[in-house]
This record gives structure tokens, C-alpha cells and sequence, in this order.
């Protein structure tokens, strides 16, 4: 059994797997600057933010149970010698799920028909006749040979691409990132954009999913909802800061956006016009959170253990 031990910051329901893992684990709900001087080898997280903290002097590593690592100074770290992990796919199906679901939700006006008809709950036995007008009122479309764009090819978009394609949608697809013949291994069938402006034009769904970089910062902005189709609709299980919110604030408001579905609501994004806002629910389930979390104990326990860097 290994004597290293590694600090849990956040309750991670898998906290026996991370045990059974070989690691002594200790646990504090709350993390504060003194906590450094319990001097942790490791410490594993999922949405705690690190900015702003001293990182100890024994600390090695810090791995997030998640794909995004913008809650962790990594160039500190780096500066300071720290490894930074993340955990790349383990998290993926659950998203992808999530994506997909609010897409076809969505498109049928679900979220403001299932809102809408709670509230005729005291109407008593008109009940009945005031669904029929629901009825009228939320006619959806379906999705069937509408165009799905997706930004990012990675772990997360190579999946929803891949399944819209089986529910008969059209995917266009476009990577900043990985090289053209990364992205299209991990999605054959999908139609690769050439440029970004050209997956805007053609979708009338666009769903993103590339990490929260300085260059990915605000790339919806007016300047990208300009080349859309008018009525476009917007997905954003990424980052929050990934979208220009007063740009998205009037596209919304003009109708040039249909709806902004996001992971990610802040007081500005629920004040907006058509947003369906989510509490950050993506990554949200049991086996997610198991995945992630074997994951970063593993690559922890390996780094310690070896010296063995593999972020997968
Ligand atoms: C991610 O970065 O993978 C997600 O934000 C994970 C989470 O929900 O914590």
C-alpha cells in the first residue's frame, strides 16, 4: 500500500474506488489556504475552483474529474512543477446524452410545454380542455434532415456527431484543435466545414464543444450570429464564457438566435429571451461520476507511484 496520500477536496460519491485505488484519501468539504499545510501529495477535484490559492509545497499533482481544467491555474502549476490531468472521454456518453436529449426537447418545445402545464394544475376539471390549447401552442419540429453543427471533434462532439447522424440529422463538423485526420478518425460520416463561418451558415443547430481558451472566449458573438440562419439554435454544454452574452442578448431578443440552451446559467443568461438554462446538469450522472473519478485517482496513483504522465 502506497503512503502517499492525496487530498479530496470536493465529495466525490466514488471516494471508496479512489481508496480501493491504494491512496489514502482524506476528505474536507471545504478548502481553504490552510488547508495547504496538511501538504497533500495530490488533490483531486471536479468543480472547485483553485484560482487564488497557495498550492502546497509537497504538491505534484492535481487532477479534475472532468474534461475542463479552467477552475485550475495550470500555468501555475506548471511554472511550479505541478502536473495538471484531466479526464479525457470518461465523462463523454453522459454529456453526449444530455446534448442530444435537449436538442430533441428542445425542437418539440418540451421545457415550456412541461413548465407551462404545471400551471394549469388548479384549473380542476377544465384541465382537460386547456391541454388541448397547449397542444396548439407548443407544436414542435422534428429534427429529422435538419443540420446539426459541431464544434469540436474531441471525445464529446465525435459522439453526439456520430449519434445525430443515426437519428437521420445532417452533421456538418468543424475542429479548431485536433488535426483534420484526428478529428475525422473519431467521425467519418460527418461533413467537415471548412471554415467556421461556413458550419454557421448552414446549421440550423449548432452545439459546441471545445475547452474555454483565449482564443475560444466569446467566439458566439454578434459577428458569429450574423452569418446564421435566422432562428438558429444553440447549445452550450461547454463553457459559459464561450458565448458574448450581451451579443447573445439581442440575437435572442431580434429573433436572429431561436433559443440558447446552455449548461451554464448566470442572472444575465436567465433574464434572456427563449434560453433554456440547466444547472450545469451535463456530466450529471452516477456512472459519469464514477468513470471520472476512477480515472483521476488511476493517473494520480500511477504519476506517484511511476512518474508515468498519461492522461487517459
Ligand atoms: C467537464 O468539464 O467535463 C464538466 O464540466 C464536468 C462537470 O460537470 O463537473
Amino acid at each position: 500500500m502506497s503512503t502517499t496520500t492525496v487530498k479530496e477536496v470536493k465529495t466525490i460519491k466514488t471516494l471508496n474506488n479512489i481508496a480501493a485505488s491504494g491512496l489514502n484519501v482524506f476528505k474536507k468539504g471545504n478548502y481553504t489556504m490552510d488547508d495547504t499545510s496538511n501538504n497533500p501529495d495530490a488533490i483531486l477535484l471536479r468543480s472547485f475552483n483553485m484560482h487564488g490559492l497557495e498550492l502546497g509545497d509537497k504538491l505534484k499533482a492535481i487532477a479534475r474529474a472532468g474534461a475542463g481544467v479552467n477552475n485550475i491555474p495550470v500555468e501555475q502549476c506548471t511554472a511550479q512543477g505541478i502536473v495538471v490531468f484531466n479526464t479525457p472521454g470518461a465523462n463523454a456518453n453522459a454529456v453526449k446524452e444530455m446534448v442530444l436529449m435537449s436538442l430533441m426537447a428542445s425542437s418539440r418545445n418540451l421545457f415550456e410545454g412541461v413548465s407551462w402545464t404545471k400551471t394549469i394544475a388548479t384549473e380542476g376539471d377544465q384541465v382537460p380542455k386547456l391541454v388541448e390549447a397547449g397542444k396548439k401552442q407548443f407544436v414542435g419540429h422534428e429534427i429529422k434532415g435538419k443540420t446539426l453543427g459541431v464544434i469540436g471533434l474531441g471525445a464529446i462532439g465525435a459522439l453526439v456527431a456520430n449519434d445525430a447522424l443515426a437519428l437521420d440529422m445532417d452533421v456538418i463538423g468543424y475542429d479548431p484543435f485536433l488535426s483534420v485526420d484526428t478529428a475525422w478518425n473519431l467521425s467519418r460520416n460527418v461533413q467537415r466545414a471548412m471554415t467556421l463561418e461556413q458550419l454557421f451558415a448552414e446549421s440550423d443547430y449548432i452545439t459546441v464543444h471545445v475547452p474555454l481558451t483565449e482564443d475560444t472566449k466569446g467566439m458566439f458573438n454578434k459577428q458569429a450570429f450574423d452569418f446564421m440562419k435566422p432562428g438558429t439554435q444553440i447549445l452550450n454544454f461547454s463553457r459559459g464564457e464561450l458565448v458574448n452574452e450581451i451579443d447573445m442578448a439581442v440575437a435572442l431578443e431580434e429573433g436572429r438566435i431561436g433559443r440558447y440552451i446552455t449548461d451554464f446559467p448566470n442572472e444575465n443568461v436567465l433574464q434572456m429571451k427563449n434560453t433554456i438554462a440547466i444547472p450545469h446538469l451535463g456530466a450529471s450522472t452516477e456512472e459519469s461520476e464514477e468513470n471520472c473519478a476512477v480515472m483521476a485517482a488511476r493517473q494520480v496513483k500511477d504519476f506517484l507511484e511511476t512518474g508515468n504522465i498519461k492522461n487517459s
